[in-house]
C-alpha cells in the first residue's frame, strides 16, 4: 500500500507537473519543521558520529542526499529496524521503535514534493545524547545496582567465529529480584558481538556446580530487558556465571575486549508490598525442529515447534532467533477446548541482522491457560533472494555457526496459579473486552 503511495504521487508529479506544483507548498512536509523531529525522535540514536548507523542524520546537509534510501527503507518499515508486524498479534510493546503510519506517509510526502528545507525558524534544537558507554536503562533507573564483567579477551581484526565461554565468580551475595537486564559489549567491539549469552551456575547439594537459569542474552542490535513488577525473576547468591560470547570479526581489533552484564534490582519491600511475585524465567523454551532440518539449496523451509504448561503462564517477551536464511517467525497459542488458534506475535520481515526482545507492555501480556499449546513456526530462504544468504549452494543444518541455523524464540515465562490466571483474566476483561489476543481463548 505504501508503495503503491509512493509510486501514486511518483506518476502525478510526472504525469502532471502542472497539478503538483500547483498544490501549496505549504501543504507539504517541510525538513525544519516534520522530519527534522522524526529523525531526531527516531534514527539519530544510531544515525550519528560513532554509532553503528552507516552515516550521520544530524542536519539537513547530511539528511538530504540520503532522502530517497530514507524514503525506500522507511515505507518498507526497514529502518528503524525492528521488525514486528502491525497488523496481528499483541500490538502494545515496550520499547517499541516502529514509526506510525503517519510518520511514514509524512517523510513519503516530503522525498515526493522534493525534500524541501523550509523555514530555519521551524528547526527543533539539536538533540543531547547519553554517553555511547553509557546503559541503554541509565536516564530511567539510574546506574545498575551490580554489574559483571567477562574476562577479557583479545577479538582480531578478522577471521571466522569465535567463542569466549569464561566462567567468571557473579559477586552476588544476597539473591534478590532482578528488575531490569542489560547486556552491554564495549564500544570499541559492538560490531563484532554477535552474541553473548549468560546464565547462572549454583552448587548442588553435592557441591558440584551446576547450570542454573538464565541471566541476560545480547544479540546485535537488543535493547536489555526488564521483568515486569509483580514478576520475579531470581539471582541466586554465591553462584557463578558462565558467558557464551560469540563474536564475529568485523575488521577491528580489540584486546582486552570485555562485555559487561548490568542488573538492576527490584526493592522488595516496597515494589512487593501489594503484588505477590510469581516465579519468572528467561529460556530458549521453544525448538523448531528438533535440530533434525536440514535446508537444501535453493529452497526454503518451514519449521514448527510445540510447548505447553501444566499450568497457567504469562508470557512477557518474545524474540525469535535465527541465523542467516531465516526471514519470519510466528508464535501462536492453540487453546484445545475451543479449537481456537490466535497469533500472538509475528515478524514477517525478520532478519538476522537485528535482534529485537519484543516486550509486551503491561496488561496485555498474553495470557495462556494450562494446557494450550504454544507454536513456534520459522520461515527459512536459502535462495539467492534472502539478501543475507551467503551461499545458496550450501546445505544448511542446525548448529552453533553464524552460517548454521537456529530456530527458537526466547521467551521470558511468568508461571502463575490458577488464581492469579483468573485474576488477571477478569481485569482485562473488565478493561476491554475486545482485546483479541491474550485473552485466554475465552474472549
Ligand atoms: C538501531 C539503530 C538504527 C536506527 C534506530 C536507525 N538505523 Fe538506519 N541503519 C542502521 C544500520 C546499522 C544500518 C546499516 C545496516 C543495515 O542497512 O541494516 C542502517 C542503514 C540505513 C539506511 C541504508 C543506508 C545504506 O547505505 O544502505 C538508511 C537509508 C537508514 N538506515 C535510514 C534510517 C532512518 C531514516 C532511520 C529513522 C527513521 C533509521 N535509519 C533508524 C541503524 C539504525
Amino acid at each position: 500500500m505504501t508503495y503503491k503511495k509512493v509510486l501514486g504521487a511518483f506518476l502525478v508529479s510526472v504525469l502532471f507537473p502542472a497539478l503538483s506544483s500547483a498544490q501549496d507548498a505549504a501543504e507539504h512536509p517541510t525538513y525544519a519543521k516534520e522530519v527534522s523531529r522524526i529523525i531526531q525522535e527516531n534514527c539519530q540514536v544510531c544515525h550519528r558520529p560513532g554509532q553503528i548507523g552507516p552515516m550521520s542524520l544530524t542536519s539537513y546537509e547530511e539528511v538530504r542526499p540520503w532522502a530517497p534510501l530514507i524514503q525506500l527503507k522507511v515505507a518498507a518499515r526497514e529502518m528503524p529496524p525492528y521488525h514486528y508486524d502491525t497488523d496481528v498479534g499483541v500490538q502494545q510493546l515496550k520499547n517499541d521503535w516502529r514509526l506510525s503510519q503517519e510518520e511514514i506517509d509524512t517523510i513519503v510526502d516530503w522525498v515526493n514534493s522534493g525534500s524541501p528545507f523550509g523555514n530555519p525558524e521551524d528547526l527543533p534544537p539539536a538533540r543531547q545524547y547519553p554517553n555511547m558507554d553509557d546503559w541503554q536503562f541509565a536516564a530511567e533507573l539510574g546506574p545498575p545496582d551490580h554489574t559483571i564483567k567477562t574476562d577479557p579477551w583479545d577479538v582480531p581484526a578478522d577471521g571466522q567465529d569465535l567463542w569466549w565461554k569464561p566462567v567468571v565468580d557473579s559477586g552476588i551475595t544476597e539473591s534478590r529480584c532482578i528488575k531490569a537486564v542489560e547486556t552491554r559489549p564495549s564500544a570499541a567491539a559492538i560490531g563484532s558481538t554477535h552474541h553473548a549469552n549468560s546464565h547462572f551456575k549454583v552448587q548442588n547439594a553435592d557441591g558440584k556446580w551446576v547450570d542454573g537459569d538464565r541471566l541476560s542474552e545480547f544479540a546485535i542490535g537488543k535493547l536489555g530487558e526488564k521483568v515486569p513488577k509483580g514478576a520475579c525473576r531470581r539471582v541466586p547468591a554465591n553462584s557463578k556465571v558462565e558467558w557464551e560470547v560469540h563474536y564475529y570479526p568485523k575488521g577491528v581489533a580489540v584486546p582486552n575486549d570485555q562485555v559487561t552484564v548490568g542488573i538492576w534490582f527490584y526493592d522488595e519491600e516496597d515494589d512487593f508490598v501489594e503484588d505477590e511475585s510469581y516465579p519468572q524465567d528467561l529460556r530458549a523454551y521453544i525448538l523448531n525442529g528438533g535440530g533434525d532440518y536440514m535446508i537444501p539449496p535453493h529452497s526454503t523451509l518451514m519449521t514448527q515447534g510445540f510447548r505447553s504448561f501444566d499450568h497457567p503462564v504469562r508470557i512477557d517477551s518474545w524474540q525469535p532467533h535465527m541465523h542467516l536464511r531465516g526471514v519470519a517467525m510466528k508464535m501462536e497459542v492453540f487453546y484445545p477446548e475451543t479449537g481456537r488458534t490466535e497469533v500472538l506475535s509475528q515478524s514477517s520481515n525478520w532478519t538476522s541482522a537485528w535482534n529485537h526482545s519484543h516486550t509486551y507492555e503491561e496488561g496485555f501480556q498474553p495470557l495462556i491457560p494450562a494446557g494450550a499449546t504454544i507454536i513456534l513456526t520459522g520461515w527459512y530462504d536459502n535462495t539467492e533472494n534472502n539478501p543475507m544468504n551467503p551461499d545458496p549452494d550450501q546445505w544448511v543444518g542446525a548448529g552453533q555457526r553464524t552460517t548454521d541455523e537456529m530456530s527458537h524464540a526466547w521467551i521470558a515465562v511468568s508461571h502463575l496459579d490458577q488464581a492469579a490466571y483468573e485474576k488477571l483474566l477478569a481485569e482485562r476483561k473488565a478493561r476491554d473486552s475486545k482485546t483479541v489476543a491474550s485473552l485466554g481463548g475465552q474472549d
